[in-house]
C-alpha cells in the first residue's frame, strides 16, 4: 500500500497549538505528517511536541543535513518514500502570506513551498487578529494567493486570542482535516467534464433593485471543489456570490437567469455531468426600467413578470444529454414536491433539501432521490455532503457507460 502523506507547515501564531490536534487527527486516519516549522512557529509549540504526535522527524532548518542531498526543501514534497499529497500551513500568519505572495524563500517552509511541483496543492489556514485580516495589504495578499491557485481554508469568525472578536479566527482542526482528507479522494472522475450552476440569480428591476434569493453558493462551490478533487475538469457558472473560486475550477460569472442559461448552452456540449445547484429565479421583470424608478404617489407599483427558461430541463432534454443532477429546496412536503420535480424535469438524480435549513448554511440535511427511491444522508457540512454526492454521481455515470460521440 502506498503511504498517505502530507507536509504540515507551522508558522508563528497562537493557533499553532491547534496544529497539534490536526496532526493527531491525521495520524489517527493513517496519514503520515511531516511537520516543517518556521522559527516563529517554534516560539509557540516545540518541535518535540510535533515529533511525539507525528512519530516522525520535525524539520526546522533549510540546511538539514539528515535529508539526502542536504535538500530538505526539495525532498520533503517528493518521494519520501511517497510524494506528499499536499502542503497545509496551519496557522498561516499575515507575514507568511505576504512572503508567499512575493515568492521569497528565506527559510525551509517558504523554500519548499516555492519548490513544490504544480501537482502538489498548497492550502493555508490563515489565523490573525481581525484588523490584521481586514488590512488592505492582507486582503490583497489573500486575493493574489487565490489567483495563484492556493486554497485558503477560512478564516472563520469568532473570539480571538487577543480578546477581540471578528474575522481572522483559524478554522477548527476538524474542519481543516476535512480538506486534508479530500486530498486523498479517489480520482473517480478523471477524464470527465462537469458543468455546475451555483448561487442565486439577480433579475433587475431598475439599475439599483433586483429580485433575488438567499443562496450563498456554498453548496455549488463545494460540489465544484469535490468534483475537481475527484479529477474532473470543472466549469462553474455562478450567480453573484462572495465566495472564492475553488482552485483549478473555471468560473463564469453571470447575473440573471437568462445569462446563466446562455452560459450553460455555450459550455454544455461535451460535458459528461451537469449539476444544477443554482437557485434560479423563476421569473424576470418585463416592465423594468433603465433609470431608477421613482414613487409616483399612487401608493402602489406593479411588476410584470415573465417566466425564465428552465436551464436544467433544457439540458436534460438535449440529445445525448450529460448525466443531469437537480436540486430542490422546498419549504414543506419535501419528498413529495422534490420527486414531482425530478419526474417533471426528467433527471435521474435530484438532491432534496429544506429551504429553511439549506440557504446560506454551512451544514445541511439532504435526501437523494433516484429511480430506486429516496436515500437520506446524515446531517453534515456541505463540503462533506458534496464529496458524498460526487461519489454517488461517479457510480451512476460509470454504470451508465460512455456517452456516444
Ligand atoms: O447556495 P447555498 O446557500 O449553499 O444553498 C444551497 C441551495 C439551497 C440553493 C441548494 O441546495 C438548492 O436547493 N438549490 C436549488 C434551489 C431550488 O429550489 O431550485 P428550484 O426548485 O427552483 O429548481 C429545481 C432545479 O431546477 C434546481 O436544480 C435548479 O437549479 C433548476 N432550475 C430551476 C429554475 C430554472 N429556471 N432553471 C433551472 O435550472
Amino acid at each position: 500500500m502506498t503511504e498517505k502523506r502530507i507536509v504540515l507547515g507551522v508558522t508563528g501564531g497562537v493557533a499553532a497549538y491547534k496544529a497539534c490536534e490536526l496532526t493527531r487527527l491525521c495520524v489517527k486516519a493513517g496519514i503520515a505528517v511531516d511537520v516543517v516549522m518556521t522559527q516563529a512557529g517554534e516560539h509557540f509549540v516545540t518541535a518535540v511536541t510535533f515529533q511525539a504526535l507525528s512519530g516522525r522527524t520535525v524539520y526546522t532548518d533549510l540546511w538539514d543535513a539528515s535529508i539526502p542531498n542536504n535538500m530538505a526543501h526539495i525532498e520533503l514534497t517528493r518521494a519520501h518514500p511517497t510524494e506528499a499529497a499536499g502542503i497545509v500551513v496551519v496557522p498561516a500568519t499575515a507575514d507568511f502570506m505576504a512572503k508567499l505572495v512575493q515568492g521569497r524563500a528565506d527559510d525551509l517552509l517558504s523554500t519548499l513551498i516555492i519548490a513544490r511541483q504544480p501537482t502538489c496543492p498548497l492550502m493555508l489556514a490563515p489565523a490573525m487578529n481581525v484588523e490584521m485580516w481586514q488590512n488592505p495589504a492582507t486582503q490583497r495578499n489573500a486575493m493574489q494567493l487565490r489567483a495563484d491557485g492556493v486554497t485558503l481554508l477560512g478564516p472563520g469568525r469568532g473570539d480571538q486570542a487577543c480578546g477581540e472578536t471578528g474575522d481572522g479566527r483559524m478554522l477548527e482542526p476538524e474542519e481543516i482535516f476535512q480538506s486534508i482528507e479530500a486530498l486523498f479522494a479517489p480520482k473517480i472522475l478523471v477524464g470527465k467534464r462537469v458543468l455546475i450552476t451555483a448561487g442565486p440569480t439577480h433579475e433587475p428591476i431598475d439599475p439599483v433593485r433586483v429580485i433575488t434569493n438567499h443562496s450563498s453558493g456554498k453548496m455549488g462551490y463545494a460540489l465544484a471543489d469535490a468534483a475537481r478533487a475527484a479529477g474532473a475538469d470543472v466549469t462553474l457558472v455562478s450567480g453573484p456570490v462572495t465566495l472564492a473560486t475553488p482552485a483549478n475550477v473555471t468560473r463564469v460569472d453571470v447575473q440573471s437567469a437568462r445569462e446563466m442559461f446562455d452560459a450553460v448552452k455555450l459550455r454544455v456540449s461535451g460535458c459528461d455531468i451537469f449539476i444544477a445547484v443554482a437557485a434560479v429565479a423563476d421569473y424576470h421583470v418585463v416592465n423594468g426600467s433603465a433609470q431608477k424608478i421613482k414613487k409616483d404617489g399612487s401608493g402602489k407599483f406593479t411588476l410584470e413578470l415573465a417566466e425564465n427558461p428552465d436551464i436544467l430541463a433544457h439540458v436534460a432534454a438535449l440529445p445525448n444529454a450529460p448525466y443531469c443532477v437537480g436540486f430542490a429546496a422546498e419549504s414543506e412536503k419535501l419528498l413529495e414536491h422534490a420527486e414531482a420535480k425530478r419526474k417533471r424535469k426528467r433527471v435521474p438524480l435530484l438532491v432534496a433539501n429544506l429551504a429553511q435549513a439549506a440557504f446560506g448554511a454551512d451544514d445541511n440535511n439532504v435526501v437523494l432521490l433516484d429511480d430506486a427511491g429516496s436515500h437520506p444522508l446524515p446531517r453534515a457540512p456541505k463540503t462533506l455532503l458534496a464529496r458524498q454526492i460526487i461519489s454517488r454521481i461517479a457510480v451512476a455515470v460509470t454504470a451508465r457507460g460512455p456517452r456516444s460521440a
